[in-house]
């Protein structure tokens, strides 16, 4: 395999950036609004942002010290006075404000002034939330990890969330939250962004415990079969023992290939392994 190799220790921060921000990609996007001491509030998209538990719900992102000055930003300086933010999910309607409010105002400047965006007061922090967004989280201060103290080094705060906000609008008769209606949006590399209702597909889950690849024979793992379709078969919870006539099988290995894909591609999985099996009997 051609790899290009590129050792973090032996190239310039900026290109690490780049790898990172195009290689862990797409990245949810949380818009975060945190007060000082002062009440002087702030808010800032962040997308090194994930969740990471759920019981208690957690969930954590990373203000970097800057790249120019290796100064804290101001939502960083906050949490650590105020320990309480919230984080406001950013969809494809407020995302070019999101952009507008990741400029350096000053510490004392408003950014939900600044791109036009409305505040939300919320139940238990005093940080609003963002009004246009359907999904709020209210969290306290878990823990600051600072990952370095150079330029562009990260600090990753967790929090608890102890109030989620959402949008009837957005949920589903379940009342869970339709992916389709939340329209959230995900940074990938340089400007490019991701729109999550446009990309969406499906992968229904084994139920059980898959046989797994090693259980598909070679004759068939060697073929033209992608990956995806090799997994539809690995995903079957035992492979059935019933054969299609032997006398059918008149048919050669390209063939039977194609009427395997063809199978497996309307989702007749047993019909496949049937005609795997039968295969293989008639040509051992
Ligand atoms: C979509 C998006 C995602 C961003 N993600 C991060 C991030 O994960 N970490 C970071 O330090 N800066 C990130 N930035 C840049 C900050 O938003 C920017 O530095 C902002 O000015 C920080 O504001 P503050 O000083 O008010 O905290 C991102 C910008 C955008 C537009």
């Amino acid at each position: 395999m051609n790899y290009k190799k590129i050792d973090p220790k032996k190239n310039d921060v900026v290109s690490i950036y780049h790898l990172l921000i195009s290689g862990v990609s797409p990245r949810p996007i949380a818009l975060v609004s945190s007060l000082d001491n002062n009440k002087n509030v702030n808010l800032a998209p962040f997308s090194f942002y994930n969740a990471f538990g759920a019981n208690p719900p957690i969930i954590g992102f990373s203000p970097a010290l800057s790249g120019r000055t290796g100064l804290p930003k101001d939502t960083l300086l906050n949490i650590r006075e105020t320990e309480e933010f919230s984080v406001s999910v950013v969809t494809t309607d407020i995302v070019d404000q999101v952009s507008l409010s990741s400029c350096e105002f000053d510490r004392n400047v408003d950014e939900f002034v600044k791109s036009g965006l409305t505040k939300k007061k919320l139940d238990i922090i005093n940080s609003p939330g963002v009004a246009e967004s359907p999904f709020i989280m209210e969290c306290k201060l878990l823990k600051i990890i600072e990952l370095g103290n150079k330029p562009a080094s990260g600090n990753l705060i967790l929090g608890e969330v102890l109030m989620f906000h959402v949008k009837q609008s957005v949920l589903d008769d379940k009342g869970r939250i339709d992916l389709k209606k939340i329209d959230q949006v995900g940074r990938s590399g340089g400007p490019w962004y991701t729109e999550v209702k446009n990309s969406l597909f499906k992968i229904d889950k084994p139920k059980g415990i898959g046989v797994g690849f090693d259980k598909i024979p070679a004759f068939v793992l060697n073929s033209s079969l992608r990956g995806s379709e090799l997994s539809k078969l690995a995903n079957i919870q035992k492979i059935p023992s019933q054969k299609t006539e032997i006398d059918k099988i008149d048919f050669n290995y390209e063939e039977f290939i194609l009427k395997l894909k063809d199978l497996i591609n309307k989702n007749e999985i047993n019909q496949a392994w049937n005609l795997i099996i039968s295969w293989n009997s008639k040509n051992e």
